[in-house]
């Protein structure tokens, strides 16, 4: 009666930890029981755990940067890296760049994600937003089930200013869609820039400097107070910093529809590695940049506490050589090195090790941190859970074997990890992604081109009252409808 029966391990889901066997029939679960007779394969479990497969929802893959830079990874590189390090499924972002129509771009990213080797979707960068992508495009992207797009506050080829995050964020609510922001302030970073260039400072490390905390908290305050305004539910990728996460938590309990993640980078390493000698310190440059460790406790303690509904790896990878971090020569200057590094394969392996090895999180909260919550944000409706009906997207973990990362390990297109030589305890060894073998103890099992477009489901708002700014309120504003 089962293609694949799954028995003797360890079940974990994001409200459950139990002992059962799970039965799959056509790339779907549809058993769970404390035991399962028959099935054509049968996966021994014991001693293993049995969770959902990862997703991860920020990934930057076969995308150009706003300066031209293509990451390291197509589509089938980033999802065999993505697919080692335990995850069935990813969202990575389709770009727009200035000029561009959305149609084409999700055209193009069409064509570059058929090699996928997982599941995906897009989030859709929006930097153009005119009356055609506003009015037709976009509405057309959500009739494919693109129900997210990233906006940025930074970088002046890609900054939207106020008014266009708040067309989009209006748009997306219209939709049922969420906007996702890059939070840091343009102004504050130019500045700081300057400055340094004016005295010679050009070094990797003032990569840190350049980019202050203050400028993530002044704009994740200002995007939540645009969200707020139009009542639309906002996620904001990437938190860095102790200020900025502490933001988040009191605009949630203020019923704002609000989400955040933040990204292992930040919680395993500092700025001191962007002062590594030579130039070595450009592998650890990313926006927002690495903090301090004090920095990393905080942000620790709002993994721990529910600030952030998913911990994203954020992989943005540009090699160390002349095709990634240096376009513009050996020794460029900071501001003309690619920001980003490589983590898809190391996320979850440092969220476990680090996060329920070391006893900061449950076996619970790493479900629901490195899948649950991103299936149901970003309306992967089945996936990120193991239930009857759901796709059998699953990932066995040993969890007790512990190495060292490698290069090797990640799988990817990369010439480095920032992750190297790191000790991390528990291994994803099988992986499924709809009831397919894609990795099974360090082998890819996978076709290029068998992954497939998850069309999404609208944000799930459930817990989130929301909020209605007076102005906004036709009780309150003379009777005017202003956003919908
Ligand atoms: O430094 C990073 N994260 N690069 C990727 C582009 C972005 O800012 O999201
Ligand atoms: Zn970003
Ligand atoms: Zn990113």
């Amino acid at each position: 009666m089962f293609d694949t029966v799954i028995h003797s391990g360890t079940l974990v889901t994001a409200s459950d930890v139990f002992r059962g066997d799970i039965g799959i029939k056509d790339g779907r679960i549809a058993a769970i029981a404390e035991t399962i007779s028959g099935g054509d394969r049968r996966i021994d479990a014991g001693g293993r755990l049995v969770m959902p497969g990862g997703i991860e929802a920020h990934a930057h893959i076969a995308q150009e940067s706003s300066s031209g830079v293509m990451t390291a990874d197509d589509y089938y590189t980033g999802s065999v890296s993505a697919a080692f390090g335990g995850n069935s499924s990813f969202i990575p972002f389709a770009g727009q760049h200035r000029g561009q129509s959305v149609d084409d771009v999700l055209a193009t990213y069409d064509e570059r994600s058929r090699r996928s080797v997982i599941d995906y979707s897009y989030h859709l960068i929006i930097s153009d937003p005119t009356e055609a992508v506003l009015n037709d495009e976009l509405p057309r992207a959500f009739k494919r089930g693109i129900t997210s797009f990233k906006v940025f506050m930074t970088y002046d080829l890609m900054n939207l200013g106020d008014g266009g995050m708040l067309d989009i964020l209006t748009v997306a609510k219209a939709h049922g869609a969420i906007t996702m922001v890059h939070a840091e302030n343009n102004e504050m970073v130019k500045w700081m820039n300057r400055r340094l260039a004016a005295k010679g400072l050009t070094a990797p490390r003032y990569h840190a400097i350049s980019r202050p905390e203050l400028a993530e908290e002044e704009a994740i305050n200002r995007a939540i107070s645009l969200a707020k305004l139009v009542d639309a539910p906002l996620f904001i990728v990437h938190v860095s910093t102790a200020g900025g996460a502490a933001l988040v938590q009191r605009a949630k309990l203020d019923g704002v529809k609000l989400f955040a993640e933040t990204c292992p980078q930040y919680l395993a390493l500092t700025r001191d590695d962007l002062d590594r000698p030579g130039m070595e310190g450009a592998k650890f440059m990313c926006s927002p940049p690495l903090r301090d460790r004090e920095t990393q406790q905080a942000l620790w303690r709002h993994v721990q506490s529910g600030t952030f509904e998913s911990v994203s790896s954020d992989h943005a990878p540009y090699r160390y050589d002349a095709s990634g971090k240096f376009t513009a020569g050996p020794d460029a200057p900071y501001p003309k090195i690619a920001n980003g590094m490589p983590g898809i394969a190391a996320r979850l392996p440092y969220l476990f090790s680090e996060g329920v090895v070391a006893g900061r999180i449950s076996l619970k909260q790493f479900v629901a941190l490195s899948a649950t919550n991103a299936a149901q944000t970003f309306g992967m409706t089945a996936k990120g859970s193991l239930a009857p009906g759901m796709d059998a997207d699953i990932a066995i973990w040993n969890p007790d074997v512990t190495r060292k990362v490698t290069l090797a390990d990640q799988h990817d297109n990369m010439d480095f990890t920032p992750f190297e030589g790191m000790e991390l305890t528990g291994v994803p060894e099988i992986v499924l992604n709809r009831g397919n073998i894609i990795v099974e103890h360090g082998t890819l099992r996978a076709a290029e081109g068998q992954g497939r477009f998850v069309p999404r489901a609208t944000v799930d708002l459930t817990g989130k009252p929301g909020y209605l700014a007076k102005e906004l309120d036709p009780a309150h504003n003379f009777g005017t409808r202003i956003a919908p």
